[in-house]
């Protein structure tokens, strides 16, 4: 079926704004949410995610077509990548990958395991955030100086759920945004758990934020 021009232009832009960011061996991917999406779900996918809003499930159809495709690139064909009851999905072996939604776009990341042990992501909209919401998010240890003035604050919140979502599945731990220090200049957070994440993020059409960790661990 053909795309409306707008969301082939959304698209188009957001994904050539990702590459720019990835570092060498992450494939990356995203896609305008669309009514009916949610058909995208492998039966046990479909089965592994708890019954939800339908606007969720479609996010999640949406955002397992991107990782689906970007694993089919690695040579992984017809893999379910189910929702663990923690939330965190499940790749196939010596594939590490992440997922992130906003209301209209998803977006996906997967590397072999290698270089990188575990990636996280996010995506926001370019808006700045509420300033209730950066009284929680942000500690007097972050350091948010090189970043877009208006989207600091964004950018800081995205960071720490991009992180989250890279070394949770490392450490089994829940964090909290205070467990997690991010340094905007120099493209680095650190968690209470003593990990050690590399950021990059893009902020046009969306703020997205890829996080790290190195094949060495910790
Ligand atoms: C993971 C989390 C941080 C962000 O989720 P969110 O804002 O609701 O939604 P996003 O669109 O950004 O991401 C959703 C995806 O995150 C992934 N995810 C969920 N829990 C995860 C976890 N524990 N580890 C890694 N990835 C996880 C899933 O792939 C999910 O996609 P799916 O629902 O289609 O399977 C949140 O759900 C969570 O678990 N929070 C608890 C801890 C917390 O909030 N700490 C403060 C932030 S540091």
């Amino acid at each position: 079926m053909t795309q409306p021009p707008e969301i082939a232009l959304a698209q188009t832009s957001l994904l050539q704004a990702m590459i720019a960011i990835a570092p060498g061996g992450v494939r990356i991917g995203c896609r305008v949410i669309r009514d009916g999406d949610e058909a995208h779900l492998l039966p046990e996918e479909a089965h592994s995610i708890p019954a939800r809003q339908p606007a969720m499930r479609r996010a999640s159809g949406a955002v397992r077509w991107i990782a689906h495709g970007l694993l089919a690139e690695l040579g992984v064909s017809d893999v379910a990548i189910l929702r663990a009851p923690t939330g965190a999905p499940l790749w196939p072996d010596g594939i590490t990958g992440s997922l992130a939604h906003d209301d209209d776009m998803a977006v996906a990341a997967v590397a072999p395991v290698g270089h990188i042990s575990s990636l996280g992501i996010d995506v926001e909209p370019a808006q700045p955030l509420p300033d209730d919401i950066f009284t929680l998010v942000a500690t007097p240890a972050d350091r948010m100086d090189a970043a877009d003035r208006h989207l600091a604050g964004r950018i800081l919140f995205a960071a720490k759920e991009a992180v989250y979502k890279a070394v949770y599945p490392l450490d089994r731990e829940v964090l909290g945004y205070e467990d997690i220090t991010v340094d905007l200049s120099a493209g680095q957070a650190t968690t209470k758990t003593g990990r050690k994440i590399s950021l990059a993020y893009c902020l046009a059409p969306r703020v997205v934020v890829l996080a790290f960790v190195d094949g060495d661990g910790v």
